[in-house]
């Protein structure tokens, strides 16, 4: 790729996972990419890789719960580069627990994170994108973002307020040539389900085998295909596409198949407080 068609890049999350492999996607297409999460010393090695595919790179280790660093991020990206044509807003993590159990203060984190931490990224990029004459904000939400799942409604709530988000700021902001795409993966294999927050329960789902993962390499080649093309969203596999659809035709029928989700789940995770919480269920 030539300099000319060489696209500006920050990702967010950029230390693990779907954003990992979407920094590295980019490089390889030649895209200069600048990498932002907490982890300075992850996000070193990611930029080896991206180098070593023949990109520029620059770290700007970021809390995206924080509005300032976040800001900084964008400011940092404009000195170095002077523009800003792909922002990835993909940080986040997950919550697990009963919908009327939740904590307090970690429901009010994981909003922190994962949904301001998106409104912060929009909105310190969206004005030098419209600046600009142009530009892509991919906001990663998921497939559960789409329906709510038991056991998952924290998280689900800040995925839904990030589509919500995208869906009104996709519309604002065309006329400008700045696309904004809602991103949906569905179950996605990476270290998202070791988080404390979820104390590797998945993980242990996906051992067991119950659910089909998909790679975080397919997330990030569709973020990276879509990339400078005007698309509202990408709804992951077929699997997701079905939920999405379902959830909007059916809703009582995607309430039955949800508990026998829900009923996995249980199984899943044994002894553990997830457990504890999976046993109130609505029918018990
Ligand atoms: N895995 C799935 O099944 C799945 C499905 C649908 C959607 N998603 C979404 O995909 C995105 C990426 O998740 P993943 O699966 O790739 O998980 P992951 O491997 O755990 O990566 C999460 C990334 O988010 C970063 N992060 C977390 N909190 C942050 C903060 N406060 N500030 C900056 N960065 C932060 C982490 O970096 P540091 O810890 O270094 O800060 C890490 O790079 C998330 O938004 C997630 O909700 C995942």
């Amino acid at each position: 790729m030539n300099e000319h068609s060489r696209k500006i890049v920050i990702v967010t999350g950029a230390s693990s996972g779907i954003g990992q492999q979407t920094a590295l996607a980019f490089a390889r297409r030649g895209d200069a990419v600048v990498l932002a999460a907490r982890r300075a010393e992850r996000l070193e090695t990611v930029a080896a890789g991206c180098r070593a595919a023949g990109a520029q790179t620059l770290i700007v280790p970021t809390d995206v719960a924080q509005r300032g660093q976040v800001q900084a991020l964008a400011d940092r990206t404009i000195e170095a580069f002077g523009r800003i044509d792909v922002l990835v807003n993909n940080a986040g993590y997950g919550m697990f627990g009963a919908a009327a159990d939740l904590d307090e203060a970690a429901l009010r984190r994981i909003f922190d994170v994962n949904f301001f931490g998106v409104w912060y990224g929009l909105a310190a990029v969206a004005p030098v994108m419209v600046r600009q004459g142009g530009g892509h904000i991919f906001n990663v939400s998921s497939v559960i973002g789409k329906r709510g799942t038991p056991l998952h409604g924290g998280y689900c709530a800040t995925k839904f307020a990030v589509s919500g988000l995208t869906e009104s700021a996709r519309v604002e902001l065309r006329p400008h040539r700045v696309w904004v795409t809602l991103v949906c993966p569905a179950l996605t294999a990476t270290a998202f389900f070791d988080a404390d927050t979820m104390t590797g329960r998945s993980g242990r789902m996906r051992r067991h085998g119950y659910y089909r993962f998909q790679t975080p390499q397919s997330v990030a080649a569709a973020i990276v295909r879509t990339a400078g093309r005007y698309r509202p969203q990408l709804v992951l596999t077929g699997g997701g596409k079905l939920l999405a659809l379902l959830a909007a035709i059916a809703p009582g029928l995607t309430d039955r198949m949800m508990e026998r989700y829900r009923r996995d789940l249980v199984e899943a995770m044994g002894e553990d407080r997830t457990a504890e919480a999976g046993r109130r269920g609505p029918d018990e």
